[in-house]
This record gives C-alpha cells, structure tokens and sequence, in this order.
C-alpha cells in the first residue's frame, strides 16, 4: 500500500504539464517525485524495468537500488507514466504505475523493446493461445465467455503495424477498441470482469508486457507475450542477454513469482482509473492497488491538500 504514495506523487507532479506539448517535461517531473517517494518505502528493491541505461537515464534507471533498503528483496518495474504523449496532448487514459515481484522473478526484456502480446480474463486460460490466428481465438473467447462474437471487443494500440490485425479482428466479427497509446491499461482491462473490452492484442512495448503480467496475476487473467525484435542487433542484445525468440512466454516466465503488486495513479482521466482533479483546497487521486497473494484489487481514492504540493 506504501507504493501508491509514489504513483500518487508522481500524477500530481505531472499535472501541470497535461495538455502543454512536452512529454519530456511531464516525465521527468513524474520520474523526480516517484523517486523521492520510493526513497521512503520499507523495501530493498531493483529497477528491472526503468527509464533506460544509466548513462541515458539519470534516475529510475535499470539496476538501480531504490527503497530504504529494510523491507523485502524485490523487483520493480515503473512507468511514472505510460502515456506521456497522451499527457503532453490532454488526452485520456494516461497514468502513472508500479510494479512489484520477489527478487530476480521480473524477465528483463528491456534489450527488445517490442513484444506481441495477447491479454485477456481468466476464461482465455487453456482457450486462448498467441500462436493461432486472431479469428480462431475471438470465437474461443466468445465462445468461453458464453457471448456472441459480434459482442467481443479487442482493444488494440492504433498503430500502422497493427492494420491487417486490425481487420481480422473486424473480418472475424468482432468490434476493435483503437488505443492511440498505454496498452497496460488496455490489458488490464481485458481482463476486468466489469469493462466492455475481451481482449487486448497486438505489439507493444516488452517492459509494459512485464509489468502488465504482475497486474494480470493478481487479476488472476490470462497474458502471452512473444518478442518482436526490430533488427538484427535487438535480436543480439537480447539472446546475448539470455532472452529467447520465438518462443511465447506465458505469465509464469514473464514474471517467475506468485507474489507480485501492481499498482496505478490515474494522470489522465481513463478507464481504469479517474485522472488527478483539483477540488478547492484539496487534489484529489484515484489509484488501483493488485495484489496476487491474496488476489485483492483495491481502490485507493485520496484527498490530498493542495498546499501540501506547493
Ligand atoms: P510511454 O508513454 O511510456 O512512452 O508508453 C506509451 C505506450 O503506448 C505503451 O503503453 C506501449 O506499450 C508503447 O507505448 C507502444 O510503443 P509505440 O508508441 O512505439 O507503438
């Protein structure tokens, strides 16, 4: 529960920069508050999935130790936001998250930065597979969830790369939910009992994938991720880093742990959760907290005092 005082700090900290076209300005005030917060959590924690090499990255980066060093040996994977362009335009679904598993369980995918992946509830388990075409695993979803095909909604980053999918998944009878950015929350969706969306398809970042599976074990979902190298030296950086090609990684590998935490600050207002708002003296945050140990999802709705955040 400690981790969403980081998620929290870092959407307030990225307000001021929603809808004013900079997204490296409204990372880096994200980036700077999650650190400090982070600073102050009872953990011993590793950046697996960061913002890049060190020299590139001045904070958050991979290999990084944060926490205060007392708590837990963990992993952490962290996107202070997943949709800076989406913040840097004023546009929904932007928010700001934290991953965490036992030590030496996140797969460092950072070296490919590209995977296919499929995500979708717990009914896609033993039905759904990466490997068959995209129609095939529409009619088995709908057919385990007991809906109609033309029923089914596949959310899908609008991306050039992703228009032959993008007219199966129309060819097979299905309805497409075009993400311009954040396929986190868009797997995370698919796999919530309460939202209009089935599945989440498509190639997107790898260390989003990593970080979408600890969300997606505590949501007790189905997730398969395949690396999508975009040449030969991504290829050589990742079997030099042990990663294999293909070859589809179930939850399991993607995250070698039972015990994983996932947990959201809206920036932006979204699907997922509501985006920060200023309500008179107080700012008020909606975050989501997973937890695969005992399979809670909370709901965190905080009033913090705006001139606390001056
Ligand atoms: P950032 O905001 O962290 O850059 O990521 C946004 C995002 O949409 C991810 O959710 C997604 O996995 C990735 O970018 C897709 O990459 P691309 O924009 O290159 O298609």
């Amino acid at each position: 529960m400690e981790l969403v005082r980081a998620t929290e700090a870092a959407a307030i900290r990225a307000v001021p920069f929603i809808g004013r076209g900079d997204k490296n300005a409204a990372d880096k005030a994200a980036v700077d508050a999650m650190r400090k917060f982070l600073g102050t959590v009872n953990f011993d924690g590793v950046v697996v999935i960061g913002e890049g090499e060190k020299d590139k990255a001045p904070m958050l980066f991979n290999g990084e130790h944060v926490g205060n060093g007392r708590g837990p040996s963990c992993d952490i994977a962290v996107d202070p936001i997943d949709g800076t362009s989406l913040t840097a335009a004023g546009r929904p679904n932007a928010l700001s998250m934290i991953a965490v598993s036992d030590r030496g369980s996140m797969l460092d995918a950072s070296s490919v930065f590209y995977m296919d992946k499929i995500v979708c509830g717990a009914e896609g388990i033993g039905v759904v597979d990466i490997r068959k075409p995209i129609g095939e695993n529409i009619r088995a979803l709908a057919k385990a969830k007991g809906k109609d095909v033309g029923d089914i909604v596949v959310a899908v980053l609008d991306r050039p790369r992703h228009e032959r999918l993008v007219a199966d998944i129309r060819e097979a009878g299905a309805g497409t939910r075009l993400l311009l950015d954040g396929d986190v929350a868009g797997g995370i969706n698919a796999a919530r009992y309460e939202t209009r969306i089935d599945l989440c398809v498509g190639t997107g970042g790898s260390p989003e994938g990593v970080a979408t599976a600890c969300a997606i074990k505590a949501l007790g979902g189905f997730i398969q991720g395949r690396l999508a190298p975009r040449d030969d030296v991504e290829r050589e950086n990742g079997l030099a880093a042990g990663l294999k090609f293909d070859h589809v990684y179930e939850a399991d590998e993607l995250v070698r742990s039972e015990n994983t935490f996932f947990v959201a600050t809206g920036v932006t207002d979204g699907g997922l959760v509501e985006g920060v708002r200023k309500l008179g003296p107080i700012i008020r945050t909606e975050s989501i907290v997973l937890r695969s140990r005992s399979g809670t999802i909370r709901r965190v709705i905080a009033d913090h005092l705006a001139e606390k955040w001056i």
